[in-house]
C-alpha cells in the first residue's frame, strides 16, 4: 500500500487550433495527421489520456475571439490566439466512445443559456458517458462575449457570481428531482416512471423562472462532477462552495500554499464542508525528453513559435485591459483587471514569490503566452516528477492539469515518459478503481450532493 500522496491528472485543451500555448499550432509535430475538428483526433487524444492513465480531460472555452486588443480580434484571429474554436460539448460523446474510464470536464458559461436547457445537456452527456462528464462552471468573464450575444456591457464580477449561485440552485434542484426508484419499466403494466417520485421543479428567482419536471431520468452521476477556477475573493468562496475539483495557476510553491491554505479554511470553516472532498488541481506545463538539454532545446523551439502580437491580444482579452495602448517596458504589477484575476496573479509573482521584481508588459506577455503562465517543468521524466512531487507535498496539490504544447505529442509523450515514472514512486493509478469520474477522481473523498447543497 503506497503511502504517498497519489496525483490526478487533467489534459488542458480546447476545441480548438491552439489551445494554451500561443503560436503551437506553427510547431512542426502540432498535429501531424490530424485536423483539430476531425473524429479521429479526439478518439486519438482521448484514448492517449487515459493509456496515461489521467482521470480526465479538460476542454477550456470562450464563446468568442477576443477583442480588447485594439479594440478589435484582428490580431487574435490572425495568430490563432484561441481562435477559431469550437463548440466543446460536441466532442464529449465522440471522446467518451473512444475510452472507457477517463472523465471529460467541459466548459461552459451559464451566462447565454438557460439553467433548464443546462441540466439537460449535461444528464444527457453523463448518461452518454456513462458517469464520466465534470462541468467547469464559468460566468463569461470577456466583453467580446457579450457583445457577442448582444450585450453592450458585461454585468460585474459580483453580479455575475450572485447570478451564478442561483443558476446552480435551480439545476440541483432540477438533478435531484427525479427521486431514488422514480424509474419502473414495468412493460407489463405500462409504467415507466413513477410520477409522484419526479418532483415539479417550480423555481420563482430573481435571476431564473423555471416550473416543469427535468427531462431526463437520472444519470450515472447523479449531478456532473463541479469544477470551478474562480480565483477572486467571491470566486473562492464559490469554488469552496459548489467544487469537487478547484482549478489555479501559481507559478511558486508559495502561491499555492497561500492559496491552498485561504480555500481550504474556507471549505471547512466557511461553508463547512469534509477536509479533502475538494481537489486542488494545479496548471503545469512539461518539456519531457530523455536528456536535460534535448528538453532544453525542445523548450526553445516552443518558445521560438510565440508571436509577440498574438501574445499581447491573449493577455488583452484575459484581463480586460488593451495592453496595446500600453509601453512595452512598463511594469504590470499595479494594473487593475477587470478579466481574471487569478490569472493575473501567476504574472505577478512569476519572478518571485513576493512580487517585488517588476514584471513589463512585454515580459508578462511572453511568460503568460507559452502556458498562462503555469510552471513550466523541462528536462527528463526523473526532473519533472521530482518538481511534480515537490507541489504535491508542499503546495498542496492534488493534481495537475497539463497544459498541451503540440497536440496530441504533449500527451502521448507524457504518458509514454512521465506517468511509468509517476508510477514508479507509487504517485499514479496503474488502473482505475472506479467506474464514474467522480469515483475515481474523489475516492473516499466523495462527499454527498446533500452536504454539497447544505453547505451555508
Ligand atoms: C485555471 C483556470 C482556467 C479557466 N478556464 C476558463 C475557461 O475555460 N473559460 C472561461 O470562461 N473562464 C475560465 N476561467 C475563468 C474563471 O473560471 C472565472 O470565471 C474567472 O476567473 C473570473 O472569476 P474570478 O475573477 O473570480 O477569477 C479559468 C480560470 C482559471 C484560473
Amino acid at each position: 500500500m503506497s503511502t504517498v500522496k497519489q496525483l490526478h491528472l487533467l489534459g488542458f485543451v480546447q476545441h480548438g487550433v491552439n489551445s494554451h500555448a500561443t503560436g503551437m499550432w506553427r510547431h512542426q509535430r502540432d498535429k501531424v495527421g490530424y485536423h483539430f475538428s476531425s473524429v479521429e483526433y479526439w478518439q486519438h487524444m482521448g484514448r492517449t489520456m487515459e493509456r496515461g492513465m489521467f482521470d480526465g480531460v479538460f476542454i477550456a472555452d470562450e464563446l468568442a475571439p477576443y477583442s480588447t486588443h485594439d479594440g478589435n480580434s484582428d490580431d487574435t484571429v490572425k495568430y490563432a490566439v484561441q481562435c477559431p474554436t469550437h463548440e466543446p460539448s460536441t466532442i464529449v460523446p465522440i471522446i467518451a466512445a473512444a475510452t472507457r474510464h477517463l472523465g471529460i470536464g467541459v466548459t461552459l458559461s451559464t451566462m447565454f443559456v438557460h439553467p433548464y436547457s443546462m441540466c439537460r445537456l449535461l444528464s444527457s452527456l453523463d448518461h452518454i458517458s456513462k458517469g464520466r462528464v465534470a462541468w467547469n462552471v464559468v460566468s463569461s468573464y470577456s466583453k467580446s462575449e457579450w457583445e457577442a450575444y448582444g450585450f453592450e456591457d458585461i454585468t460585474p464580477r459580483e453580479e455575475r457570481y450572485d447570478r451564478m449561485e442561483e443558476y446552480l440552485e435551480l439545476c440541483y434542484k432540477l438533478w435531484d428531482s427525479w427521486e431514488p426508484g422514480a424509474v419502473v419499466a414495468d412493460k407489463a403494466s405500462g409504467v415507466y416512471a413513477d410520477p409522484a417520485k419526479v418532483k415539479v421543479v417550480d423555481h420563482q428567482g430573481k435571476y431564473f423562472k423555471s416550473k416543469g419536471r427535468h427531462f431526463c431520468e437520472p444519470s450515472p452521476q447523479g449531478r456532473p462532477v463541479i469544477w470551478q477556477a474562480g480565483s477572486s475573493g467571491r470566486g473562492r468562496d464559490f469554488a469552496a462552495k459548489h467544487a469537487e475539483a478547484i482549478f489555479a495557476v501559481h507559478p511558486n510553491v508559495e502561491r499555492m500554499n497561500e492559496y491552498v491554505t485561504d480555500v481550504n479554511s474556507r471549505i471547512t470553516k466557511k461553508f463547512n464542508r469534509k477536509a479533502g472532498s475538494v481537489k486542488f488541481i494545479y496548471g503545469i506545463q512539461t518539456v519531457v525528453a530523455e536528456t536535460k538539454a534535448e528538453a532544453q532545446a525542445k523548450y526553445d523551439r516552443m518558445l521560438s513559435c510565440i508571436p509577440l502580437e498574438g501574445a499581447l491580444a491573449w493577455i488583452s482579452g484575459h484581463f480586460g485591459l488593451d495592453f496595446s495602448k500600453m509601453d512595452l517596458n512598463s511594469h504590470v504589477q499595479n494594473l487593475e483587471v477587470p478579466g481574471i484575476q487569478g490569472l493575473f496573479e501567476s504574472i505577478i509573482y512569476a519572478k518571485d514569490p513576493q512580487g517585488r521584481i517588476p514584471v513589463t508588459v512585454k515580459e508578462a506577455a511572453l511568460i503568460y503566452a507559452q502556458g498562462m503562465g503555469m510552471p513550466v517543468l523541462v528536462g527528463t521524466p526523473v526532473d519533472i516528477v521530482d518538481r511534480m512531487e515537490v507541489f504535491a507535498d508542499k503546495g498542496g496539490a492534488d493534481g495537475f492539469m497539463l497544459a498541451a504544447t503540440y497536440t496530441p505529442g504533449c500527451f502521448e509523450e507524457f504518458a509514454d515518459m512521465v506517468t511509468p515514472e509517476l508510477q514508479r514512486r507509487g504517485r499514479l493509478r496503474t488502473s482505475y478503481s472506479g467506474s464514474t469520474l467522480r469515483e475515481n477522481l474523489l475516492g473516499a473523498d466523495y462527499e454527498t450532493y446533500e452536504a454539497v447543497s447544505n453547505s451555508a
